[in-house]
């Protein structure tokens, strides 16, 4: 039977596809500050610049290349159960070539209805401003998981963690829950890979091996080694 590598990712894995990462910019985020892009409050303050920032995100992302990192993890499918837990918006572990991906924190190509949640849109890489509407009349907004909302899929993700036989972390700073404890779920026994060139968050976790590295690098050695394994 093959074994059940989990992958848990965060904006480092895309970093080297031209994506920003969130705290690596002094607090703001493409130039804004995330208190006004992605919380409720700032929603409700100003929608117009939440959609525009959200605009912009999507088409940047859709512009990126999954780089050598999302490549490889999909290459690790050819031995072992592969299923990704991302906490990105972005959709280059899809495009990297990954089939079973989890999104914690939501889908920049897709948009809800604020009036009737469970109406989901994929929207490709289009803009979306006030007055853009589901077919019920409710205002659509980014299929975001904002700071302050909860994540709806925790649930499946902390099922998922705790049948890891292998688990890797790979560019997330762990300091956002409930994603960041995740790692307290997985079987003590399982081995654990960390990849990031800035170490922080593992204090207290069993059986580790670190890749101080940048993800192209250190996630093509970690599955190479891993694909050697089986
Ligand atoms: N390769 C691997 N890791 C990298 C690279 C790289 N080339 N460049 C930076 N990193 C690492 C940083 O060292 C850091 O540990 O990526 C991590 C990025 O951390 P954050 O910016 O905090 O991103 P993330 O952990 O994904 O943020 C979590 O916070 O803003 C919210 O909801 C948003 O999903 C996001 C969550």
């Amino acid at each position: 039977m093959k074994k059940t590598i989990v992958v848990l990712t965060g904006a480092g894995v895309s970093a080297e596809s031209g994506i920003a990462t969130f705290r690596g910019s002094g607090g703001l985020w493409n130039g804004y500050s995330i208190e006004d892009v992605a919380t409720p409050q700032g929603w409700h303050a100003n929608p117009e610049m939440v959609l525009e920032f959200y605009n912009e995100r999507r088409k940047d992302a859709a512009k990126a290349e999954p780089n050598a990192a999302h490549r490889a993890l999909a290459k690790l499918e050819k031995a072992y159960d592969v299923q990704v837990i991302t906490q990105n918006v972005d959709d280059l572990h899809e495009r990297g070539g990954s089939t079973n991906v989890l999104h914690l924190h939501g889908i920049l190509r897709q948009v809800r209805s604020t009036t009737h949640p469970n109406l989901v849109y994929d929207i490709g890489d289009k803009a979306i401003k006030l007055g853009d509407t589901c077919e019920k009349g409710g205002q659509l907004r980014p299929h975001i998981v904002w700071f302050g909302e909860a994540v709806p899929m925790i649930e499946r993700a902390v099922r998922i963690a705790s049948k890891a036989d292998i688990f890797i972390v790979i560019g997330t700073s762990l300091v956002v829950y409930p994603a960041a404890s995740l790692i307290h779920y997985v079987p003590k026994f399982a081995p654990k890979y960390l990849v990031d060139p800035n170490i922080g968050g593992v204090d207290g976790v069993s059986n580790l091996t670190i890749f101080q590295k940048k993800a192209t690098e250190g996630v093509t050695e970690l599955v190479d080694k891993l694909l050697g394994e089986v």
